[in-house]
């Protein structure tokens, strides 16, 4: 297996596709995702664009629906639920399926949406997507960050690195080996300096310093937690995420 970082999805090749994208966006689309299928949601399905997600969730029934989402990491107006993880509740979202537009989050999900495999990673469920690495084998892996309008993000590459971290020791590989470009090892030295403070990380990096300003204190502290979710959010048509 033959890791590949990638800050953000623009700076993620256009040319070729990895067996396995796993798409990271830590504040807090991923976080949100994870939360919500692991609430019973019956999918969360992601887009970019919100004129388009309007016209998808208006074919389906209000009642088993939800729109949701953020532009800046404000709630669209008009909109059930914004970004947070927090309201992903069962009582809120079981059985509905999220229609899901981030500033972000999506974007990345979009630019991989045609690998073969692709599963969203967090803090949160970052064990489970390591076992079903470790599992599947797959030969090439992109860890795609989703950063803040095509710059980078620190908490997606802690988390690269923290899932490079648990594939080194679980799978009993070197950093060496693993490691497909130069970023991998950026991500694994970012985590092994913070993996015990992740969120006074958090409330330095400049997404988190945004979300602060928005009151998400309680989103940060959630979102810094690791390996709470026995949850894997894979894709079963593009955009589509299920459990
Ligand atoms: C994004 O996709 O840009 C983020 O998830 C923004 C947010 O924190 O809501």
């Amino acid at each position: 297996m033959k890791l590949f970082v990638y800050h953000t999805p623009e700076r993620t090749p256009e040319d070729n596709l990895p067996d396995c994208a796993v798409v990271i966006d830590v504040l807090r689309a991923t976080t949100t995702i994870a939360t919500a299928l692991n609430s019973g949601a019956e999918a969360v399905q992601a887009f970019s664009d919100i004129d388009i997600l309007m016209e998808k969730s208006e074919r389906w029934l209000p009642d088993k629906r939800l729109r949701a989402g953020e532009r800046g990491g404000e709630k669209v107006p008009g909109f059930d639920l914004g970004n947070s993880p927090l309201d992903c509740v069962p009582q809120v979202v079981a059985g509905k399926r999220l229609f899901l537009t981030t500033t972000n989050g999506t974007r990345a999900l979009q630019r991989v949406s045609q690998a073969p495999i692709v599963i969203t990673a967090a803090q949160v469920n970052r064990q489970v997507v390591v076992n079903y690495l470790l599992d599947k084998q797959p030969e090439t892996v992109w860890l795609v960050g989703s950063g803040w309008e095509g710059s980078y993000s620190l908490e997606d590459t802690a988390c690269g690195g923290a899932i490079a971290d648990l594939l080194i020791k679980q799978g009993k590989m070197s950093l060496e080996a693993i490691a497909g470009n130069d970023e991998v090892i950026g991500a694994f030295s970012l985590y092994s300096q913070w993996q015990d403070n992740l969120l006074p990380l958090f409330h330095k990096c400049s997404h988190g310093q945004r979300l602060l300003r928005l009151n998400c204190h309680e989103d940060l502290e959630y979102c810094a937690k690791t390996d709470i979710l026995d949850v894997l959010p894979i894709q079963k048509e593009p955009g589509v995420l299920v459990k």
